[in-house]
This record gives structure tokens, C-alpha cells and sequence, in this order.
């Protein structure tokens, strides 16, 4: 697809991150969009922001939808698809971008915490791409884009969950891909692998109490050093997506952490989990030491 103006795009988890940046950039370009999230303040919000990213042409209104939903609710899901095929007449385009993280031994890891990243990640991203693919296959002219991320890449201990569905969105994308190339129907599909993007997902993520004193020395840690990762923009990274699709990719890596991680994962498939250990090792030294400092300024202080 080389051009979005006058498009369709369906997107989850709009409210925040790159689903809102996809918004924008694709609003500016005038595609109309059908956002969806399960947070409706921030979906109102990113609605708002797209439409005042909106080329002004008269007697041509940007149209935007919001539909505040759990992607891992299929019903839900089949729903808002035919819903936006309606309301919009047309789909060409999907986004399946809400995701989620989780932090948790497998030893430790409680069956409700992995169902729910499970139902988001992976299943999230099976009912976007089921539930929209009639109505872009009927538009002549369509695209898939799901979201994996590096960790669909390469394996990290204490995100076993979130592994296992981002390297689950790969698999089925590449899938995706394969089959809708042999089709010729119109449709294509693109992988994205994201390293660390400057988004609120950290802060949202679910961190286990197991991975206190085995990795992490507590909680908000966890989440402050996870964002010291974060190198590329909300803004950069829904640019690198739009220009992966424009040029049909198959995948889309974003950020130079993302390309030296696949690089690395590529060159030493067993070696560099030996690599990943070491390095965590020293990360959680580097992490006890400054919670035992925290702790006895805290001592002095009391
Ligand atoms: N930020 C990163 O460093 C990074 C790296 C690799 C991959 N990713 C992936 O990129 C995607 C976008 O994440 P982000 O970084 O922009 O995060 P974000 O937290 O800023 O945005 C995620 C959005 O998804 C929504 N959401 C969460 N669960 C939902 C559900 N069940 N139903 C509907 N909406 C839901 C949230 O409300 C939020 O608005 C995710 O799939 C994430 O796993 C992010």
C-alpha cells in the first residue's frame, strides 16, 4: 500500500504509546480510522488529537470511530469489525497493537497472570486479524500489521509470558503472510518487532512478587530500569511501521536494539542465552546493591 489517504485502519490499544502515534501519523495522511481500546478517556483523547492532525478539506470530514473493548473479548472483537466495516463502509487496514507485560518466574508464575497475557497478546491478535480479514479482503486493498516485538526474538528470563506470545504473533503472522502471498487477493501482512519504545507500557506491566530478590529488588525498580531501555519514540517507531507497510515488509524491526538483538539472536541461536544470563546476573548485583543503599538511607532517616 503506498498510500493511506482516503484508507480505512482499524487499531487497537489507540489509547496510548504507538497505537495513539499510528493514529496521528495516519490521520495526517487522511486515513480514516476506527480506534479501539479498553481505556475510554485515552481513547477519547487520541480521537481528539487525530482528528486536530486532520488535513481540513472542505466537505471531506476525516471520519473517526472509538469503540472502548477487551481485544481478547473474540465476540467483542468479531463485532467492532463489522461495525467499522459499516460505519466506514470499507476496511483496508488493521493494526493489531494492544499488548501488555508481564514479569514472573516460570516456577512463581500464577495461571491467571499467564491466561490474561496470553488472551491479549496472542489472542488479541488472532481475533483483529480473523475478525477483520473478510472486510479487507472485500476492499481489494489491504494490510495486516501485528505487533511482536524484539522478545518475539529472543528469550529474556522473567518474561517467559510475554515470549511466548510475542514469538506465538511471529509465527502466525509469518504464517499470515505466506498464505495471503500465495491467495494474490489484495492482502498483505507485516510482523513488527519493536525494541524499547518510549511508551507507558513499563508502568502498566504486571510485575510479579517472585522476581523480588531474583532478579528485581522490588517492584517500581523493575519497572524504572525496564525503561531505561526505551531509546526510540511513540512518534519514530509508528513512522518505521507506516513506512514498512508502504514498502510491503514482511518484518519491521524499530530501533538500532531491536537490529542488534536479531543480529545476535541469528549469529548465536544457543550462545547468546548464555550471554542474556550473564548479563542479568550483573544487572541484579547492580540492583541489590542500590536497594541495600535505599535501604539503609532509609534506616538513617527512621
Ligand atoms: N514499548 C515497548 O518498548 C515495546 C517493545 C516491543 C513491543 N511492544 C508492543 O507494542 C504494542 C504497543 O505497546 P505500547 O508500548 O505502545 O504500550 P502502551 O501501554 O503505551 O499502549 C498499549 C495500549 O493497549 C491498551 N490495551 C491493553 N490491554 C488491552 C486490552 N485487553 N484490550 C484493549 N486495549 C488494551 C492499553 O490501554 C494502551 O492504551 C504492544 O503490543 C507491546 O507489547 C512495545
Amino acid at each position: 500500500m503506498k498510500n493511506f489517504t482516503d484508507r480505512v485502519a482499524a487499531i487497537t490499544g489507540a489509547g496510548s504509546g504507538m497505537g495513539r502515534s499510528l493514529a496521528i501519523r495516519l490521520a495526517r495522511e487522511g486515513c480514516h480510522l476506527a480506534l479501539a481500546d479498553r481505556n475510554a478517556t485515552s481513547l477519547a483523547e487520541t480521537a481528539q488529537l487525530a482528528q486536530a492532525a486532520a488535513p481540513h478539506i472542505v466537505g471531506s470530514p476525516l471520519r473517526i470511530t472509538t469503540r472502548v473493548l477487551d481485544v481478547s473479548d473474540r465476540a467483542a472483537m468479531v463485532n467492532w469489525a463489522a461495525e467499522t466495516a459499516d460505519q466506514h463502509q470499507r476496511v483496508n487496514l488493521v493494526f493489531n497493537n494492544a499488548g501488555v507485560a508481564l514479569s514472573s518466574t516460570i516456577e512463581g508464575m500464577e495461571y491467571a497472570d499467564l491466561e490474561w497475557i496470553v488472551g491479549i497478546n496472542f489472542w488479541g491478535v488472532v481475533h483483529g486479524t480473523k475478525a477483520f480479514l473478510p472486510y479487507i479482503k472485500a476492499s481489494g486493498a489491504g494490510h495486516i500489521v501485528n505487533t511482536s516485538s524484539v522478545f518475539g526474538l529472543f528469550s529474556q528470563p522473567g518474561m517467559s509470558g510475554y515470549n511466548a506470545t510475542k514469538f506465538a504473533v511471529r509465527g502466525f503472522t509469518e504464517a499470515l503472510r505466506q498464505e495471503l502471498d500465495l491467495m494474490k487477493c489484495g492482502v498483505s501482512a507485516t510482523c513488527v518487532h519493536p525494541g524499547g519504545i518510549r511508551t507507558s507500557i513499563a508502568q502498566s506491566s504486571r510485575i510479579s512478587s517472585n522476581m523480588v530478590g531474583f532478579m528485581l529488588a522490588n517492584e517500581q525498580q523493575g519497572k524504572d530500569d525496564f525503561e531505561k531501555f526505551f531509546i526510540t519514540t511513540a512518534d519514530e517507531a509508528a513512522r518505521v511501521i507506516l513506512d514498512g507497510v508502504r514498502k510491503n515488509k514482511r518484518r519491521v524491526l524499530i530501533g538500532r536494539d531491536a537490529r542488534a538483538a536479531d543480529w545476535l539472536a541469528r549469529t548465536l541461536p544457543a550462545a547468546y542465552q548464555a550471554l542474556v544470563v550473564m548479563q542479568t546476573r550483573r544487572m541484579k548485583r547492580i540492583a541489590e546493591k542500590r536497594a541495600r543503599r535505599a535501604a539503609q538511607v532509609d534506616a538513617r532517616r527512621a
